[in-house]
């Protein structure tokens, strides 16, 4: 017997019109689309061709209109500054048709870009609905991130208004934005024609005359904007990832499939209803914020939490179980680091005794590998289903999950369990070919995609096809690579590109390697991930010197972590780098770095037979060794 999973999958894959069709009626259109998927650009695929909706209108204005508009759509809850607060569906409608009727005024305008730089407070959700709502393409840069990554991206999206908030809050210091967007623009080549500020009251930004503007004083005269029908393949946000270079890609995000397959993905994967409390505690500058703080909850009609605080320390590891209980969390999304962190500080689980957490039904894991480990401990702590999933910022929702709204399998620790409807994984060889089951190889999707996923990168299609398309022809290739077992789960293994993954952050180290190019001393350099119990990898620079430089190793490695923090900004979390006299390489001149990266974790390493020389090794262990790494590890 087909199970319902089967079904759906199935349907998905053979009959992608009838399925995505069927699931777009639970959008509001303004007009029906005239093809659901487009296939006349192949490879480049389009859903809902002819379609015209609002994505703030669905995510908002149609609750109010039916009837919801009393409910609770954001519950801000702020352990890092003591305050709470709560809006109701009439409350954000009101809040984000008056911001839209702002940047309207300021001549912002269907698809022109709006640079967000916000911390987790609810005005970034009311920016984000009301550039939605103009048709205006916002894209939103995490606050981890220093003014010159920030001028990469105003320079790429071209933006018309930039939006900021005075003060992001890290548990330690204030990290005052605004004088990032003052240096980011004052670098960068496109000039943004104006900057709003909203004023935290941790934090008053100073305003440029003319080109800046604060957020409440540009409320109070506004007359709020109506919602500005879009085509559905127009776009709606573009989210800057890490590439394997220093140029961010610009993934881009349509409105129409989008809303169709985040909406779809709020019953099928995380089974929550309308009025349900989800909470992805995550930052709205991830695509996970995005997807699950912002857009799928409340194009469903849930209400989603705005978190501003971190698992320990705002105040203990308890936090989370409070939030939990105090507003009646029906499903918590988060990164395993989260959950590792809580651990460290709470192995036995204590804080959970204070709280119930009887509203949860399911934890969701994504952002990285969950360890056994650590799944474990959440399971035997929550005692609900804690369910890893994959997926990607290109990719905007789960590639692999355990659908629980559809059919709730076995978990197995280890592995996200098994595709999505709408996904076709296969695990090729390095001849293109299908491996055997539990043969490791590329995980890569039959195109097309589902709907929801990235059509393009801003402005670099050559790059998007070169990216994603190119090595597997007939294949989205995801980055990752992995293995499928007899049961048909799919376990996500590692990167097989030089993205590391920080704390659930993704990170290029090639980035980190232009940073250290830099420096006055620095010949050569190469940055590799290494192991860390907390936050599952971190960046370790190796650096050689420039002939001549006769200066303590300590020092240059001091200024190098400085240049990264300085350049890419604290979220890289770049703190180790060590001084070596050569790097090894093939014979060709490429840098080991997965040799190199082994070493550092204690593992087996198998000396490449192209190695140029293999000497070079017992200098890259000692260096190794001298900081804790590499056979010091045990
Ligand atoms: N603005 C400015 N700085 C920020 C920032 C922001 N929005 N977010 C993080 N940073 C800074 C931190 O203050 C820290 O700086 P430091 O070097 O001065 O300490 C640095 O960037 C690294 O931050 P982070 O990765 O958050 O590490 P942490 O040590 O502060 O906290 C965890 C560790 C595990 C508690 C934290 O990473 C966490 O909560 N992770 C949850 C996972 C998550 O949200 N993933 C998103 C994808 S789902
Ligand atoms: P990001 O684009 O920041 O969401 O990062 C995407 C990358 O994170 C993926 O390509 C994977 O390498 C990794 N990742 C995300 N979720 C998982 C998961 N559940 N298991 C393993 N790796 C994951």
């Amino acid at each position: 017997m087909t199970s319902p999973y089967q079904a759906a999958h199935e349907r998905s894959l053979n009959d992608p019109e009838g399925f995505w069709g069927d699931a777009a009626k639970e959008i509001t259109w303004t007009k029906p689309a005239t093809k659901v998927l487009d296939d006349s650009n192949a490879p480049l695929y389009r859903w809902f061709t002819g379609g015209e909706l609002n994505t703030c209108y669905n995510a908002v204005d149609r609750h109010v209109e039916a009837g919801r508009g009393a409910q609770t759509a954001v519950i801000y809850d702020s352990p890092i500054t003591g305050t709470k607060r709560t809006i109701t569906y009439a409350e954000l409608l009101d809040e984000v048709s008056r911001f839209a009727g702002a940047l309207a005024a300021k001549g912002v305008g269907k698809g022109d870009r709006v640079i967000l730089y916000m911390p987790m407070i609810p005005e970034s959700v009311v920016a984000m609905l009301a550039c939605a709502r103009l048709g205006a393409v916002h894209s939103v840069v995490f606050g981890g991130f220093a003014a010159h990554e920030l001028a990469t991206r105003i320079n790429d999206a071209k933006p018309k208004a930039i939006i900021a908030a005075s003060c992001g809050l890290e548990p330690n210091r204030t990290v005052a934005y605004k004088p990032m967007v003052d240096e980011a623009i004052r670098v960068a080549e496109h000039k943004p024609e104006t900057v709003v500020v909203y004023q935290r009251p941790q934090c008053q930004a100073e305003l440029q005359a003319g080109r800046d503007y604060d957020w409440a004083a540009l409320v109070a005269d506004a007359a709020p904007a109506a919602c500005v029908p879009v085509a559905a393949t127009d776009p709606l946000y573009i989210l800057y990832t890490s590439g394997t270079t220093g140029q961010p890609k610009g993934v881009v995000r349509d409105n129409g499939g989008h809303a169709v397959a985040l909406k779809y993905t709020m019953a099928a994967l995380y089974d929550v209803q309308p009025g349900d409390v989800f909470w992805a505690a995550s930052d709205v500058g991830w695509v996970v914020g995005h997807s699950y703080i912002v857009y799928g909850p409340l194009l469903h009609g849930c209400t989603t939490v705005v978190f501003e605080g971190k698992p320990v320390g705002t105040p203990d590891a308890g936090t989370f179980w409070r939030v939990i209980e105090e507003h009646d969390v029906k499903v918590l999304f988060t990164a395993p680091t989260a959950f590792r962190a809580i651990r460290r500080e709470d192995p036995n689980g204590e804080f959970l005794k204070k709280y119930s957490t009887k509203s949860l039904t399911a934890l969701f894991l994504a952002g990285e590998r969950s360890d056994p480990e650590t799944l474990k401990w959440a399971e035997q702590m929550l005692n609900v289903p804690v369910i890893d999933h994959w997926w990607q910022t290109e990719t905007g929702w789960a590639i692999c999950g355990n659908p629980k709204g559809i059919e709730l399998f076995p978990v197995k620790h280890g592995s996200p369990t098994k595709a999505m409807p709408g996904w076709n994984v296969q695990v090729l060889g390095e001849d293109h070919q299908p491996v055997a089951p539990t043969q490791i190889g590329a995980l890569v999707c039959k195109l097309p995609l589902p709907p929801g996923t990235l059509p393009t990168l801003w402005n670099a299609e050559q790059r998007y096809r070169d990216a994603y398309l190119t090595e597997y022809p007939g294949y989205y290739k995801t980055g990752d690579a992995g293995f499928v077992d007899d049961d048909g789960y799919v376990y996500v293994m590692t990167r097989t590109d030089d993205v590391i993954n920080v704390a659930g952050h993704r990170l290029s180290t090639g980035a980190m390697e232009e940073v250290l190019a830099q420096h006055p001393d620095v010949a050569e350099c190469a940055v590799i991930g290494v192991a860390d119990d907390l936050k599952g990898q971190t960046p370790l620079g190796f650096v050689c010197l420039k002939a001549g430089v006769d200066r303590d190793d300590a020092d240059i490695v001091k200024e190098l972590v400085k240049l990264v923090r300085d350049e890419i900004g604290p979220v890289a979390a770049f703190k180790q780098a060590v001084v070596v006299k050569r790097l090894p390489k093939t014979r060709s001149g490429k840098i080991l770095r997965g040799t190199m990266q082994k070493m550092a974790d204690n593992q087996d390493v198998k000396v490449p037979p192209t190695i140029d020389d293999p000497d070079i090794l017992p200098e890259i262990e000692d260096a190794l060794e001298a900081i804790g790494l590499g056979k010091k590890r045990g």
